[in-house]
């Protein structure tokens, strides 16, 4: 396909029209030169054609399809294989549909635990989250179709998300808001990304160049096109000029006239035009749904749900059992209590809203125990207590062995298009919790919600199951865990805080008038508490089993080596319990060196392995430069300091079992040039200044002269003289120092 020749061949009108979607979801037709139309749908944990009626808040209706586990779920699984399954499979069900692009996924970074749309995005770890978008994108394109990869960036919030800056710097940019959408496009080259509605830094990101093109294009050499989120574009010029290809959804010609007016004033070179369509007929062209691909991927409903309820039971995290009180085995006497026993919550409100083709609820399973039985205890669609389900509740309870309460947070509670104000269930829930718990001490609660909870009542439970939002099939996959078909190895990709107020954007989130400041920087997440030794619910990579593991044996083929290496790690892990079982082991990098503030560790490898009792297996990991590196903003380059590094491997984040230390330099070593403004301790630090120090010091006490020569009044001076400028010392020591001496001693 001679796609520059088709672009040749084309008027300027024919040009701009592509630029924008002929509907909602297609692309618009150039008959003449048989350029086809392409259909894109969310995305992206299922799919959501619509047919008739059309909107992007998932409000009218759409064909239907499986519902699989959402990002909140399915990251803690931390299993690639398992996400890319189900990229796959939920391509199969959109060359079915002929559907070309996917909208997803979506790889923002949980900031705050507040974000109504923390279900659709995996983590807030930049690095899991980069892994789950690559496994994920490459499941579906795998296939054929399109990704689209979203939403590009710093979109952490619903609160005025189509017209709020959000304020990054640099560094906290590169190494936590770009990091995922840099490792999925160098990875897994998804043939389209979404831009945010939101500004960064006070431009949009719809018409912001350095995003869209100095660093996406010519840094990562992203090949495919840029989607506008619909509705984002401001400016269609200067959008398209940034690097936006394609407006979705129409703008009904509006932008197909000033883009045309534009290449005739002048004000637009022909040449963008060109190359955005070219871009944009390349993926046309590639993603065009084929008789072949049918073929190969048959619809195949059924299987999918079961995929569905397997990947959900992968997801789940075990976050707390006492007295091994789970799994409940068969003959005893259990209580299900809550409406989302029946109703469960599987998927969350707006875009990526799925219309399930099938919904088990866990109620439907309840013939696996032999002596089950279920009570409502309170309703969903209400906060207040409702004294006859709760004293019902109670009772039922009081009669069982064992209690299971079925909570979580009711759609109105979270969902696209605005954010949680705090981290509570609804109080009628907690009441029930509390008061079962009073009559029932063997009480486990099962939690459906997109994002986490604070939990008050936590000491007064015996277990607690977090079920997250989990397709379709979550119920089953719930009961799957509870009876002990399934062994929990979900571990958590986001740290749940003690309190709302603990979390490190809660100052800053959702920002002031215009503008939303990530002050906390790079501290987000673990990397935050972590780093004021603040105690949280859970933290980030927690999550129990039915079994036990073991670690032992971290070797590591380097001790001495350098930021152009292959570090290869290996430890053991031995399943010491009594049933087989999955294992998520971690691996962190501790930086000990602190020329920019850093946090204590951060995550840089993860491998999920199956045991059967008393299996042991070797994990391998490989560490390259951008495991310990930094993104030195002033050099606008990752690099790392030379001297030690911890290398640490655990079952959580706070649950370290190994570690081993080991020296990486960098080739290049980084001088910082030695100017008058330096400090004169960075001179005492340089060789060479150290020499020109004791050429020109005369009398002045400094360091030389041996600490333990000088008084302690001295001393403090000397402290203090290190601290200046070194155009200052002679004011204050009688060393003048001028550039022309720095430049000929220190060359
Ligand atoms: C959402 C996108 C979605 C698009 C199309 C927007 O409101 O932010 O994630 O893909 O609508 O439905």
């Amino acid at each position: 396909m001679d796609i520059k020749k088709i672009v040749s061949e084309m008027t300027l009108e024919e040009k701009a029209s592509l630029c924008s979607g002929q509907t909602a979801w297609e692309t618009k037709i150039v008959e003449r030169l048989g350029v086809p139309s392409i259909f894109v749908a969310d995305g992206p944990h299922g799919l959501r054609k619509q047919k008739a009626h059309s909107d992007h808040l998932g409000l009218h209706e759409s064909v239907p399809a499986t519902c699989f586990p959402t990002a909140c779920a399915t990251a803690s699984s931390f299993d690639e294989d398992l996400i890319a399954e189900m990229g796959k499979a939920i391509a199969a069900e959109c060359i079915a549909e002929d559907v070309s692009i996917l909208l997803g996924p979506g790889t923002n970074i949980k900031r705050s635990p507040l974000c109504g749309r923390n279900f659709e995005y995996f983590s807030e770890d930049p690095y899991l989250s980069g892994k789950m978008s690559v496994a994920h994108i490459n499941g579906v394109q795998k296939t054929g179709v399109g990704t689209s990869l979203k939403h590009y960036v710093a979109n952490e919030q619903e609160t005025l998300r189509m017209t709020i800056s959000s304020e990054v710097d640099e560094r906290t940019l590169r190494e936590i808001y770009l990091a995922p959408f840099e490792e999925a496009v160098k990875e897994a080259k998804p043939t389209t990304i979404m831009c945010s509605y939101n500004k960064v830094n006070g431009v949009f990101a719809s018409e912001n160049e350095y995003l869209l093109t100095d660093i996406l294009r010519n840094e990562w050499g992203f090949d495919g096109f840029v989607v506008s989120d619909w509705g984002a574009v401001n400016d269609r010029v200067d959008g398209l000029a940034a690097g936006l290809e394609l407006e979705m959804p129409t703008s009904r010609g509006v932008n197909d006239a000033i883009i045309v007016e534009a290449v005739k004033s002048g004000k637009l070179d022909e040449t963008v035009l060109d190359k955005a369509v070219e871009r944009i007929l390349n993926i046309t062209f590639k993603t065009v749904v084929t008789a072949e691909q049918k073929e190969k991927y048959p619809l195949d409903l059924n299987k999918n749900d079961e995929i569905a309820r397997r990947i959900a039971g992968q997801c789940i995290v075990l976050l707390k059992n006492e007295d091994s009180i789970l799994p409940i085995s068969k003959d005893k006497k259990v209580a299900f209590i809550g409406e989302f026993f029946e109703r469960p919550r599987f998927q969350g409100g707006g875009s990526s809203n799925i219309n399930p083709f099938k919904v088990t609820p866990a109620k439907e399973l309840i013939g696996i125990f032999d002596n089950a039985s279920y009570t409502k205890g309170f309703l969903i669609d209400d906060d207040d207590t409702d004294s006859k389900l709760l004293s019902d509740a109670v009772k039922h309870a009081s009669e069982n062995d064992v209690c299971v309460i079925f909570a979580g947070l009711p759609d109105r509670y979270e969902s696209e298009g605005y954010d949680r104000t705090h981290m509570n269930l609804p109080a009628n829930q907690i009441e029930l919790i509390v008061e079962v718990a009073k009559t029932q001490p063997n009480t486990v609660v099962v939690l459906h919600n997109g994002s986490p909870i604070e939990m008050p009542w936590i000491c007064n439970v015996k277990s607690v199951v977090e079920a997250y939002l989990g397709g379709q099939a979550a119920g089953a996959a719930v009961m799957d865990v509870l009876s002990g078909a399934v062994n929990p190895s979900g571990k958590l990709a986001e740290t749940f805080p003690l309190r709302l107020q603990d979390n490190p954007s809660h100052l800053n989130f959702p920002g002031e008038r215009d503008k939303v400041e990530y002050r906390e920087g790079v501290f987000v997440g673990y990397r935050y508490y972590d780093k004021k030794e603040m105690p949280v619910l859970f933290p980030f990579g927690h999550g129990l089993s039915y079994t036990n593991f073991t670690y032992s044996d971290i070797s590591v083929d380097k001790s001495d080596a350098l930021d152009t290496d292959t570090i290869n790690v290996s430890v053991k892990v031995k399943n010491t319990g009594k049933v087989a079982g999955k294992e998520i082991v971690q691996l962190y990098i501790s930086s000990k060196m602190e020329t920019v503030v850093r946090p204590i560790k951060e995550l840089k490898g993860f491998k999920k392995i199956s045991l059967s009792p008393g299996e042991e297996k070797t994990v391998l990991f490989t560490l390259g430069k951008r495991s310990f590196a930094f993104y030195d903003a002033d050099r606008k380059e990752w690099r790392l300091d030379g001297g030690t590094y911890g290398i640490l491997v655990g079952a959580s984040s706070q649950d370290i079992r190994l570690c081993q230390d080991i020296s990486v330099n960098p080739t290049v070593p980084i001088v910082r040039p030695i100017t008058l403004n330096s400090t004169v301790m960075e001179l005492m630090q340089d060789p060479k200044g150290a020499a020109l120090i004791e050429k020109y010091k005369g009398s002045a006490p400094l360091e030389n002269d041996g600490a333990d020569n000088l008084s302690p009044k001295e001393e403090m001076f000397v402290a203090v003289l290190k601290e200046m400028p070194i155009r200052s010392l002679g004011m204050f020591s009688g060393m003048y120092i001028t550039q022309e001496m720095l430049d000929k001693e220190l060359g």
